[in-house]
């Protein structure tokens, strides 16, 4: 495989120009990080969305900034060539310009990621604007923003009225004139998604936007079918992973029941005369 370089912000805008593709997975961990960076994948999330595959909260909000920054980290470690980003999680940002950059800059110090994101429109442009600012590359999150979920009445899908459709689109040019080098765009209509992504100058990242954006992102747990809980329309399965373990697993139990495992070759041997000495010396 041909030596990958270093996934930077004009390397993603040129693949807008060019209408190529832009690849994004979330990872948690280093081993899926290490395979999607070996793989290609242009940019990683390292997304707050671990609150509910890894850790099993049946949200995003209990995720703090001590939780998902080693997750980061480990992320970062696996994933030298991809664009790592970290998510910054409820209530690292929403209440000052000030705690925004403090803690956006602990992934950056901290996890040596490349990037943040952020979820919200107009309201949140001047968080945008002061990440930016401080030099740190920030990524918009529009349409769908889980950390809101209560407030958006659930997770379904946004801008499906007029005044939601336009206030989507208004809030794009707003978060990218604060400065974002990308926004990503969750459950909305395909022609609303086409509609930002061509009024943009920055990469558009969607999922559940339809076709038309500048490139796509999966959870990866979703991707794998590796998590059972809800799963949404938007979502495509490669695998059964959740299977796939639990037979692995199942596999091992049987062995252990059948006292077919360990077998000599995972076993580790002793010179017979070391042992003859060891049971001579025994009271
Ligand atoms: O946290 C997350 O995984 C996300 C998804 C929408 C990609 O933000």
């Amino acid at each position: 495989m041909a030596e990958r370089t270093k996934v930077t912000i004009p390397y993603l805008r040129e693949k807008k120009a060019q209408g190529k593709p832009i690849v994004m997975l979330t990872a948690y961990d280093y081993p899926i990080a290490t395979i999607e960076d070996e793989i290609g994948v242009d940019m990683i999330l390292c997304g707050d969305s671990l609150g509910m595959t890894v850790y099993g909260f049946s949200g995003t909000n209990p995720v703090t900034m001590d939780l998902i920054v080693p997750h980061t980290a480990a992320v970062k470690r696996g994933a030298p060539h991809s664009f790592v980003i970290g998510d910054m999680p409820f209530l690292s940002y929403q209440a000052s310009n000030e705690r925004a950059v403090l803690n956006a800059g602990r992934f950056i110090q901290e996890a040596g990621a490349d990037g943040v994101k952020m979820e919200g429109g107009e309201e949140m442009a001047e968080r945008v604007r002061s990440i930016h600012n401080a030099g740190i590359a920030v990524m918009g999150h529009l349409g769908l923003t889980p950390q809101s979920v209560s407030a958006l009445g659930g997770f379904k899908a946004q801008g499906r009225s007029v005044e939601s459709a336009l206030k989507l689109i208004s809030d794009a040019k707003i978060i990218e004139e604060a400065g974002a080098f990308s926004i990503l765009l969750e459950a909305i209509p395909s022609e609303i998604g086409q509609i930002i992504t061509e009024r943009a100058g920055i990469p558009i990242i969607g999922i559940g936007a339809g076709p038309y954006t500048d490139g796509q992102v999966l959870v990866v747990h979703d991707a794998l079918g590796f998590f059972k809980g809800h799963k949404a329309k938007f979502v495509k399965q490669y695998c059964n992973l959740n299977e796939i373990v639990r037979k692995a697993l199942q596999g091992y139990q049987q062995d252990l029941a059948d006292r077919v495992y360990p077998a000599p070759e995972h076993c580790y041997g002793i010179d017979p005369e070391v042992l003859a000495e060891i049971k001579g010396s025994l009271k």
